[in-house]
């Protein structure tokens, strides 16, 4: 046999996947390690920014290596807790594809990390897909999105689908995945994201979740988001933009206030948060329907139709809270691609 023959394999995969933001909100979890949540979620995916990732397992590498890389930054390798977040996911493929090869893994971001934006929703599913490419598995969109919800970052799992998702919570592995509710292209909504900090936060969505177990918010707010689920799906099927924002302000201040209550308590307002906060029902009081919702962080996202981001972004982007802007329409979900980064 020649040498070439002998040689092991090489497989080498890409994928391009989106943020998302979420109407309802998955704040706490049935099953830590299994990311299980305790209510289904209702999200829009992102339009225009998106985590590129690479994933290549080799024979030459003898350790798995990880770039990540942003708007303003090459991929440059991580270590510690971001870099264990992603071998955790390759030891996971390396399971299922019975192989023991090593794996390097780029990631470049187009936005800019920290800035209010879910990067670890484009980031896992990016991951998640670019595995799966790799390893040339056959897996059924439900399935990528199950296998996208294991890598952690359980929001992610919506990524996986464009348009407007339902991520249903399941009482086990295989029932919890995320489903498409309506397209891209079925209403032309955009999120205005205002960046008030850049700052890493005190506490990250995994402290945030097991935390809010001690909040006694939580029951009510799990039972609250039940029907604000069903209201969300109303709204949209009947393209109710004032009932939709309605929903999806109560359930930003229903995360806030568990996050408040927890133990440890966690607040994530800064004084600029608050003013924006202030100025959105401003806003609507002289007719601008605009909504806003928050993430896990400061940054606020404001929800409008497209038509009304244009008077939204010249209302704030001067503002002396306000660093920088966004303006995300609906984007499509994971998708492959044949442009490997390295
Ligand atoms: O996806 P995680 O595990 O990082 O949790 C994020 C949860 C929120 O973004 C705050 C809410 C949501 O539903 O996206």
């Amino acid at each position: 046999m020649s040498e070439k023959s002998q040689k092991k394999p090489s497989y080498k995969g890409s994928a391009i996947s989106p943020p998302n933001i979420a109407f309802s909100k998955y704040w706490g979890k049935t099953n830590h390690e299994l990311v299980l949540p305790a209510n289904d979620s209702i999200s829009m995916t992102l339009g225009s920014i998106y985590s590129h990732t690479t994933v290549e397992f080799s024979p030459q590498y003898d350790q798995d290596l990880v770039e990540i890389g942003d708007q303003n930054h090459s991929p440059q390798p991580v270590a510690g807790s971001k870099k264990t977040r992603v071998t955790t996911h390759l030891a996971r493929f390396r399971k299922l594809a019975s192989i023991e090869l090593k794996a390097k893994v780029v990631s470049q971001n187009n936005f800019p990390l920290g800035a209010g934006i879910a990067s670890s929703a484009s980031a896992f599913s990016a991951l998640t897909a670019a595995c799966i490419a790799a390893l040339g598995l056959q897996v059924s969109k439900k399935r990528q999105s199950i296998l996208t919800r294991l890598a952690g970052s359980g929001s992610a799992t919506r990524s996986v689908f464009g348009g407007f998702v339902r991520w249903q919570k399941g009482r086990e592995s295989n029932q919890s995945y995320a489903y498409q509710l309506f397209p891209a292209d079925y209403w032309a909504l955009a999120d205005v994201v205002l960046v008030i900090s850049n700052q890493e936060k005190k506490f990250s969505s995994l402290q945030g979740h097991s935390a809010s177990a001690q909040s006694s918010l939580t029951n009510a707010r799990v039972r609250q988001t039940k029907l604000d689920n069903q209201g969300l799906e109303q709204a949209l099927a009947q393209k109710n933009f004032a009932a939709l924002g309605k929903i999806i302000e109560k359930q930003m201040y229903l995360l806030h206030a568990v996050a408040m209550t927890s133990n440890p308590a966690i607040l994530y307002w800064q004084p600029g948060t608050v003013w924006v906060l202030q100025q959105v029902q401003r806003l609507r009081q002289q007719g601008v329907q605009v909504y806003a919702t928050l993430d896990a962080g400061p940054n606020p996202h404001l929800i409008v139709e497209q038509v009304n981001a244009h008077r939204v972004i010249e209302y704030f982007k001067n503002s002396q809270y306000v660093q920088d802007y966004f303006c995300c329409p609906v984007g499509r979900g994971t998708r492959f691609t044949s442009k490997h980064l390295f």
